[in-house]
């Protein structure tokens, strides 16, 4: 197949296109910047520079590349800085949902397009009742902190869209598996904190094996929605201290929720305390996948174990300070 890969130069995009590849498939990849065009190629794919917002541009590189398949895999979250405000990290990424998944599917119509595989996401979004572990079934959060309702709105309208033209949406877990994984520098620095319990349960997912199920969604029949996430969803309390030991940072703090709430917000508190975690049976038996990872436990040590060693060998500044003459 000819597969255009919206998003190929980030996190999610650099793994797929390798694999696609690999596969058979011919692979056009879009980057918004020029700039990236040679680390698409190097990657195997034809580059395009591309801003899903521009919605004649969406058109004219979508007729022009002809694709069989589009994969949706931008996002804009490189540049994301902790806020208390969810919803005001997420403003770019939840137009690209919108606008950007809208603008696709209408260049796929008309380009005759009939596979169609757009990226959402499975942690944090259940409702927060019964067990621990939901199906693409179960309802999702009714009563949602007001400072995630647009974030929230904005996968919904992806994963309806995509699925009323026939698509597949993927609710991937938390990804891992990079230098620049969001939770390597809080963790490091002990600000992700384990908020009263640590009750709040959340699937993760390596990259890799998020970008093997997306090749099996694409030779799949839509439409669907699929969680890919691994097999072991898990509380804060239990995940956060093997993830700390993996990079090589210390034990985790412990927040009460009040302190949680003041410093990070409602949205932070219910993650850590209420949130119910994403089962990945339907992937696997309609897609056929199997992780590679089935646990963020082995998971975190392989993707980590370069990290965690340079970390242990960083000299520790009090110690030098105390040796230095005075
Ligand atoms: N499920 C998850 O946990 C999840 C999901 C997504 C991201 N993340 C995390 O967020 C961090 C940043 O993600 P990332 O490295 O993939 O970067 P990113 O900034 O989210 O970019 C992702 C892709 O979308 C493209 N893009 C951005 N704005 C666009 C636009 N207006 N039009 C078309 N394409 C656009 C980017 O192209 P450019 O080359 O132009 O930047 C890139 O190819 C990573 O740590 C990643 O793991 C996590």
């Amino acid at each position: 197949m000819r597969v255009f890969v919206a998003g190929a130069s980030g996190a999610i995009g650099t793994r797929l296109v390798p694999q696609l590849v690999d596969r058979g498939h011919e692979v056009i990849g879009t980057s918004t910047s020029t700039e990236k065009a040679e680390d698409i190629r190097a990657l195997g794919a034809d580059p395009v520079a591309l801003d899903l917002l521009d919605r004649a541009a969406v058109r004219r590189a979508v007729l022009e590349a002809a694709p069989d398949a589009i994969v949706h895999q931008a996002t804009a979250l490189a540049e994301m800085t902790f806020s208390r405000n969810f919803d005001r990290t997420f403003a770019k990424t939840n137009r690209l949902r919108t606008e950007g998944t809208d603008a696709l599917l209408e260049a796929a119509r008309e380009a005759q397009v009939d596979r169609f595989v757009a990226q959402s996401f499975a942690s944090y979004r259940n409702a927060r009742e019964g067990g621990p572990v939901k199906t693409e079934n179960d309802p999702l959060d009714p009563a949602l902190v007001a400072t995630t309702r647009e974030s929230n709105a904005a996968m919904r309208h992806l994963e309806e869209v995509v699925t009323n033209a026939g698509g597949i949406a993927l609710r991937y877990g938390i990804f891992y598996g990079a230098a620049n994984d969001g939770l390597i520098d809080p963790v490091r620095k002990r600000q992700y904190p384990i908020v009263g319990d640590g009750g709040g349960v959340a699937s993760f997912i390596h990259l890799d094996d998020a970008a093997a199920a997306t090749v099996l969604a694409l030779e799949h029949d839509g439409p669907g929605i699929f969680n890919v996430v691994d097999d072991e969803p898990a509380p804060v309390r239990e995940w956060l201290p093997v993830l700390a030991e993996a990079l090589g940072a210390g034990l985790p703090r412990r927040f009460p929720r009040w302190l949680a709430r003041l410093f990070a917000g409602e949205a932070a508190v219910v993650m850590g305390t209420e949130a119910r975690g994403a089962s990945n049976a339907k992937a696997k038996r309609e897609l056929g996948w199997e992780p590679r990872y089935p646990s963020w436990r082995e998971g975190f040590v392989a993707a980590y174990a370069s990290t965690a060693l340079a970390e242990r060998r960083r000299p520790d500044p009090n110690a030098l300070a105390s040796q230095s003459p005075r």
